[in-house]
């Protein structure tokens, strides 16, 4: 069995799961501006344009059923980390995420990151947070495996304030928040969680835990950026209480239609009143551990739109 032991990202493969995706493009992207090999894991059917894009980036391709398990071992086989950027529910963040974790060990490869990027949820009580509560679960199932893990925890992504985050409401020159204007909020760009989470699978001595925030500002602070990026006067409006907010995600999620969807629009009022309840804050941060990333603003991102 090869066991990959150099530092140099150079003689370095990072063995990559969910490099189709967003979030994952951006980390292969990264790891290969760092001079690593990539060898992306993709499931049979993935799409043409984003195989192809990363075979172009300089990423290797291995087409494999996930559940095959010789096959995801061999292609585990010389990795000094794997990644996953994976998205999805049970099916994918346990089970998929399990059987890859599973020809990581038997691979022999030494670290693994699990799709976690997000709020503190180690910090949150069971059952309150449909996504989170996966990403718990496999943690449990990483937490007994004999390999090194890291799990990279950056907040929300900046980008959501644009547009998909019902926070800053552009038309109405409004910022809308749950319980206390003050409380500060992390904020991540998906590149600069991309970065991090690629230096972070070059460096053997990794905690179990990075937090990262490109920004941390409070609701009343969203409110003086937008007017400052917009030249418009922006004004708070509180919404109402955490219990209120509670209450009006368990009346959504129970009138809303069954579906598969990963991110319904209850699951993100979960995910906001987790953030505006203060518990799931990152602290410390761990920003400074790769001092080339710059990190980007709210102002940065909200003036892009
Ligand atoms: N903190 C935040 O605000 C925030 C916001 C959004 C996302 N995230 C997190 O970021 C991570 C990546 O999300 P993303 O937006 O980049 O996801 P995405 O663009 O939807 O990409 C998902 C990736 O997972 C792969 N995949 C899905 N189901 C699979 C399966 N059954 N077997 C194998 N591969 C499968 C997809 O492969 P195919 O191309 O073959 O479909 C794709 O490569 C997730 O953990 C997500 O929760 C965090």
């Amino acid at each position: 069995m090869t066991v990959n032991k150099s530092n140099n990202p150079g003689e370095m493969t990072i063995i990559l799961a969910g490099a189709t995706g967003d979030l994952g493009g951006r980390i292969a992207q990264s790891l290969l501006n760092r001079g690593a090999h990539v060898r992306a894991v993709i499931r049979p059917g993935s799409g043409n344009g984003e195989v192809s894009a990363l075979r172009k980036q300089g990423a290797s391709i291995v087409e494999v059923d996930y559940n095959d398990p010789s096959a995801l071992t061999q292609a585990c086989k010389g990795g000094a980390c794997v990644v996953s950027a994976l998205s999805g529910l049970y099916e994918v963040i346990v089970k998929v995420q399990t059987s890859l974790l599973n020809a990581a060990v038997e691979a022999g490869v030494p670290r693994f990151i699990p799709s976690d990027y997000a709020i503190d949820f180690t910090k949150l009580p069971g059952g309150t947070n449909r996504n989170l509560d996966l990403r718990r679960e496999f943690r449990e199932h990483l937490e007994e495996a004999p390999i090194s893990a890291t799990s990279i925890l950056n907040g929300m992504f900046t980008e959501l304030l644009n547009g998909q985050a019902p926070v800053i409401l552009f038309w109405l020159k409004k910022v809308v928040y749950w319980g206390d204007a003050d409380q500060p909020l992390d904020f991540t760009t998906i590149d600069d969680t991309a970065a991090f989470t690629a230096a972070a699978a070059l460096d053997p001595s990794t905690p179990r835990d990075l937090r990262i925030a490109g920004d941390v500002v409070s609701a009343r602070g969203l409110k003086v950026v937008a007017s400052k990026v917009t030249g418009k006067e922006f004004s708070l409006f509180r919404a109402g209480g955490l219990k209120g907010f509670d209450t009006l995600i368990k009346m959504t999620r129970t009138l809303s239609p069954k579906s598969e969807a990963v991110f319904p629009p209850w699951q993100g009022m979960q995910y906001l009143r987790d953030m505006f309840s203060g518990r799931p804050k990152l602290k410390p941060l761990d920003n400074e551990r790769y001092p080339d990333i710059r990190w980007t603003s709210v102002y940065e991102v909200l003036a892009t739109r």
